[in-house]
């Protein structure tokens, strides 16, 4: 047994930060316990979860049947790695296609894990499909964009405290502005390949684009040949109001990347999806991942995907978000700016850093977190209920009062 095992919340803390990498800055707060939109610290004290560990538990903390789905593939079959093949890699692709009505998919573990994937598709699609010369594939991505933490993906990061110190990066990207149809078409030349983006930017602050924005990116990358992926693993999977975010504007991307709420928390499982044959370019020893599409990642995920559509989370996201927005409109602070977003992705923008406002939050017994200093985001579990909504509610009105101008 590890000597922590007797330690209270502070002591805990002190044992992360003391053997930890400083890369977070979490609140101050333990937890030990967790069911639907709740959690419990150390000390018994329950509080609401609007984070959802970033869209991570859209189906609510440790759902009942996904624990039993899990329970059950623990005692059966873990892991097999891709050398064979399992009984539960294919009925969850085939799940995975019918949902997005897309063609093929390939099963990761991290979402960065995921974009890589589609980095790495888009390429080779440039080269064998598009006669791209050998090493001149260009991928255009978008400021503010938020697509992981490898090498790869932060080289093309516009954020300088996820690119300083850690360069060079890799070439091979443009970065455009974000929401911006025309600037899109003017950065396309003739060894593009792809377009990665998010349909609304989670972690630069829930940056919503102009309406059409999305049609308009379907339209110039089928004009241009250009693969379109879009970034879903945050705003995938009901949290917007849709089960993907596309739909919002009625449109299917050449690529769709998913992962957080893929596994409903219990476990990392990222994914991405191709139309036509991009996916399908891959053959054997170009890509691969020991743990992607093991059995026990393909049980829980398969009984994630059950609960959103048994239990109709994305349109409770929609009802409930609308609800939550609307009633959010009706906070008078002084340094509120602005509140955006979609379903049960909200962002609530103040004139200053918000981390005062998280910590009152917390002390009161809700726990948000900041985006980009200034934002508050409010992503709940999609199990939400409009009590707990209002209780929310409650909670972030009297915190507002001790977030002083
Ligand atoms: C849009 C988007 N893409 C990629 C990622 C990276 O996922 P992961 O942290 O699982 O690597 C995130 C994580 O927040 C994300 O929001």
């Amino acid at each position: 047994m590890p000597k922590s095992s007797k330690k209270n919340a502070a002591g805990f803390i002190k044992l992360a930060e003391g053997f930890g990498a400083h890369n977070y800055h979490p609140l101050p707060v333990v937890l030990t316990r967790g069911r639907g939109v709740f959690v419990w610290d150390v000390e018994g004290k329950r509080y609401i979860d609007m984070l959802s560990a970033y869209s991570a538990l859209n189906q609510g903390h440790v759902h009942p049947k996904i624990a039993a789905a899990a329970r059950r593939q623990i005692g059966r079959l873990t892991l097999t790695s891709r050398a064979f093949h399992n009984d539960l890699m294919g009925p969850l692709l085939e799940s995975l296609c019918g949902l997005a009505g897309m063609d093929r998919a390939i099963l990761m573990n991290s979402g960065a894990e995921a974009v890589e994937t589609a980095i790495k598709a888009m390429r080779l699609w440039g080269y064998r499909r598009k006669g791209i010369p050998r090493d001149q594939a260009e991928i255009i991505v978008c400021e503010n964009n938020f697509h992981g933490r490898t090498t790869t993906i932060v080289g093309f990061s516009s954020d300088p405290l996820s690119t300083d110190g850690f360069g060079p990066a890799t070439p091979g990207f443009k970065i455009i502005p974000y929401g911006d149809a025309a600037a899109l078409r003017a950065a396309i030349g003739r060894n593009t390949c792809g377009f990665l983006v998010e349909p609304i930017q989670g972690e630069a602050g829930v940056n919503v684009p102009p309406a059409g924005y999305l049609k308009a990116v379907r339209e110039i990358c089928s004009e241009t040949s250009v693969l379109w992926a879009a970034d879903e693993i945050q705003t995938g999977l009901g949290r917007t109001g849709r089960m993907f975010a596309v739909e919002h504007e009625d449109v299917r991307p050449d690529l769709l990347i998913l992962g957080k709420a893929l596994s409903g928390g219990f476990y990392p499982v990222s994914a991405v999806l191709s139309q036509g044959e991009v996916l399908g370019l891959f053959s054997p020893g170009t890509h691969g991942s020991t743990f992607g599409g093991n059995p026990l990642a393909c049980a829980i995920s398969q009984a994630s995907l059950d609960v959103l559509d048994k239990e109709g989370l994305a349109d409770k996201a929609e009802k409930m978000g609308a609800y939550f927005m609307e009633r959010l409109r009706s906070l008078d602070h002084p340094a509120l700016r602005e509140i955006r977003g979609r379903g049960l992705l909200i962002g609530v923008e103040f004139s200053r850093p918000v981390r005062p406002l998280c910590e009152a939050l917390m002390r009161r017994g809700l726990l948000a977190k900041d985006t980009h200093e200034k934002t508050l985001r409010l992503a709940p579990p999609l199990v939400i209920t409009k009590a707990q909504i209002d209780s929310a509610l409650k909670i972030i009105k009297a915190a507002l009062g001790e977030f002083a101008v």
